[in-house]
């Protein structure tokens, strides 16, 4: 909501230079960054940058179509406690392309460029595989908790899905996840190195079904990363 957005000027002013020193301090320029910060976006970056694995840390979600998701959901999204806009419904982003074309930095930079604008936000994100890993029935261990965790959170970065190896267990937790967040309107990030048709294959008609519905898709080209950098 627009309203919820507003800031007095000179406070939108002091937290645009308290982030420029940040960025610049690391080597990142502040244009770059995709929104104006709106409110405490240092704070929550920090919290953040502990969180983010080490290399995307830093990461910026330059691509249009994801820049125009972030815009999406911090307008609509509703209050919260302090005013600022939170996380509630709203459209989720698959981003699909092969091996090192940047699909994990972009969805880390959608995540960082939400809190720099201010979303107040709980976050989840996890690699497909990580999440089987994670969710296999060992005692002790309350799996089911833990779905319902990643179910539930506000926004979900779920990387990498498809990439493992799949079975009936896979499959029904897959659904399940992306069920509930398909019912609930939960914006949720998906990468994926599938092409739109071998997903329905690799995760079963039901997901693929929910996933043309919710997602809107960013296809990401272009070589390997990885292997395009030049050699020290
Ligand atoms: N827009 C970008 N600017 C700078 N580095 C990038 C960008 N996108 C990706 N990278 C770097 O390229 C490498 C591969 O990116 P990654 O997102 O891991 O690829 P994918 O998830 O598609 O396999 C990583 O080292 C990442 O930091
Ligand atoms: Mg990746």
């Amino acid at each position: 909501m627009t309203a919820a957005l507003a800031q007095a000027p000179h406070q939108v002013g002091r937290i645009a230079d308290r982030l420029g020193v940040i960025l610049s301090q690391r080597g990142i320029s502040p244009d770059a960054a995709a929104l104006e910060p709106q409110a405490e976006p240092v704070t929550a970056l920090e919290l953040a940058d502990a969180r983010i694995p080490a290399r995307y840390r830093y990461a910026l979600a330059d691509h249009p179509h994801v820049t125009a998701w972030v815009n999406e959901i911090a307008r609509t999204g509703r209050p919260g406690p302090a005013g600022a806009p939170g996380i509630s419904e709203g459209p989720s982003l698959l981003i699909a392309g092969p091996t090192g074309t940047g699909k994990t930095h972009q969805a880390y930079g959608a995540i960082r460029a939400l809190l720099a604008a201010g979303v107040r936000l709980r976050w989840e994100a996890v690699t497909a595989a990580d999440l089987y890993a994670r969710l296999r029935p060992r005692s002790g261990h309350d799996a089911e908790r833990e779905l319902q965790t990643m179910a539930k959170c506000p926004l979900l970065l779920l990387d990498d899905l498809g990439a493992a190896k799949t079975s009936e267990w896979t499959e029904e937790l897959t659904y399940r996840l992306i069920n509930h967040r398909y019912e609930h309107l939960r914006p949720t990030l998906i990468t994926t190195n599938l092409p739109t048709a071998d997903l329905r294959t690799a995760l079963g008609d039901r997901v693929a079904s929910r996933l043309a519905e919710m997602t809107e898709r960013v296809i990401l080209d272009g070589p390997d990363r990885r292997r395009a950098r030049p050699s020290a």
